[in-house]
């Protein structure tokens, strides 16, 4: 019997980060009647416009995180960019999940890519880069392309860099260690994957496992474009990238929602590329097409509550990132053509600024037909008016 986490109080979620993925999991919180506290380190994001316990200076800022714990009755996060150390300090006095122990197993992607390979999961070849000659001997040992990547604060493929030659060695490694700046760097083999695949975990505080369907996630310029669930693979396949995901989730100890990043290679072996301790862009579709969210069941399983269904509800959905094409407002000058498809839906996350390549929005479609959602939601996108 699991003993509930409400015990006749109204709760306070605290939501480390107040981006659109926070935003999502304080529509769910709402629902299932929660209070929702944010801490970014700017005032009027996407999520800390929806609450009155808004704190705007940043976790870094030890006065205002301790007023951020002290509403909070249990705490969770939207990315990956917070110190464990933040972590353990919160956890002295509140729950936090996911735990500072599972955050350093995965922090640092050559850390994360180690622990998986020690495991005997399958990934591509790595190896950790500290100098032009690390890169060179690389290139010799795997070929040409290879990607390098910075260890830590990559996200939108901002921190990977494809080397096409032993001259792009040099140009690669300066990019990222500027005088006032030095990354950790890692490279990684190219994999001319047939599909890139993603998972969704949810694992909750007793150990109950979710497994949301395995999907196709395309990228255009190393961002999500679309994702199409379920993956248009076979069952078995689709079972195998499941299997994966969940070891993966366990090596970790991972306790909440977890996206899990996979390359489906040409010969169909199954990859991992990375794994994310939060929400995930690729599980968008989930709030319209399954029993129950991504952000729903995060909630569920940091609270230790039963997880819910993780089965879709039609056959077929497509999600399609909105992405900021200049400077400017967020919102469109007019939605009412895209709307005219009842079957379709549009988030807009209202971010004070769009920027190129922006993350501002996305529409799902839950059809019938794999190949009815993505006409949907093909139309949706074409007749927003920008
Ligand atoms: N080893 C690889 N071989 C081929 N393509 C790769 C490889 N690693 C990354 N990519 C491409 O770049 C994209 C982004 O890479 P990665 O997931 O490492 O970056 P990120 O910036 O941490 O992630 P995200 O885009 O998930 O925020 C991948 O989804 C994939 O399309
Ligand atoms: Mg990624």
């Amino acid at each position: 019997m699991i003993k509930s986490f409400y015990k006749n109080n109204s709760l306070t979620l605290g939501i480390l980060g107040g981006g659109q993925l926070a935003k999502m999991l304080a529509l769910s919180a709402y629902r299932l009647g929660l209070n929702v506290a944010i801490i970014d380190k700017e005032a009027g994001t996407p999520a800390g416009d929806m609450t009155k316990l808004e704190f705007t200076k940043g976790w870094e800022n030890s006065s205002e995180l301790d007023k951020f714990i002290e509403v909070s009755d249990i705490v969770t996060l939207e990315n990956e960019f917070i110190a464990p150390e933040i972590l353990e300090y919160i956890a002295q006095k509140r729950q936090v999940f996911p735990s500072a122990k599972t955050m350093r197993l995965i922090q640092d992607k050559f850390i994360q890519k180690s622990v998986f390979a020690e495991n005997n999961i399958e990934l591509p070849d790595f190896n950790a880069i500290a100098s032009i000659e690390d890169m060179l001997a690389f290139g010799k040992k795997y070929s040409y392309p290879f990607i390098v990547k910075t260890r830590t604060l990559g996200y939108d493929g901002y921190g990977n860099f494809t080397v096409y030659s032993e001259s792009d060695c040099k140009t690669a490694f300066d990019k990222f260690q500027k005088p006032d700046v030095k990354r950790d760097l890692m490279a990684e083999r190219f994999i001319d994957f047939q599909a890139e695949l993603a998972v969704m975990v949810a694992r909750n505080k007793q150990g109950e496992i979710a497994v949301y369907p395995c999907v196709e996630s395309i990228q255009k310029n190393h961002i999500c474009h679309k994702v199409i669930a379920p993956a248009r693979i076979s069952k078995e396949l689709a079972n195998k990238a499941k299997e994966i995901a969940v070891k993966c989730v366990k090596v970790i100890d991972g306790v909440g929602v977890f996206g899990v990043e996979l390359f489906l290679t040409k010969d169909n072996r199954i990859l991992i590329n990375e794994i994310a301790p939060r929400p995930h862009n690729s599980g968008h579709y989930t709030i319209e097409a399954c029993y129950t969210s991504q952000y729903e069941n995060a909630i569920r399983a940091i609270l230790g509550l039963p997880l819910g269904s993780t089965d879709m509800l039609l056959n077929g959905a497509c999600m399609i990132n909105i992405l900021g094409e200049k400077e400017g407002s967020s919102i469109p000058v007019d939605i009412t053509k895209s709307l005219e498809n009842g079957k379709t839906s549009l988030h807009l996350y209202n971010k004070k600024q769009s920027r190129v390549g922006r993350k501002i929005g996305h529409v799902t479609a839950v059809a019938n037909s794999v190949e009815e959602a993505i006409e949907n939601a093909n139309d949706m996108v074409k007749k927003i008016v920008w």
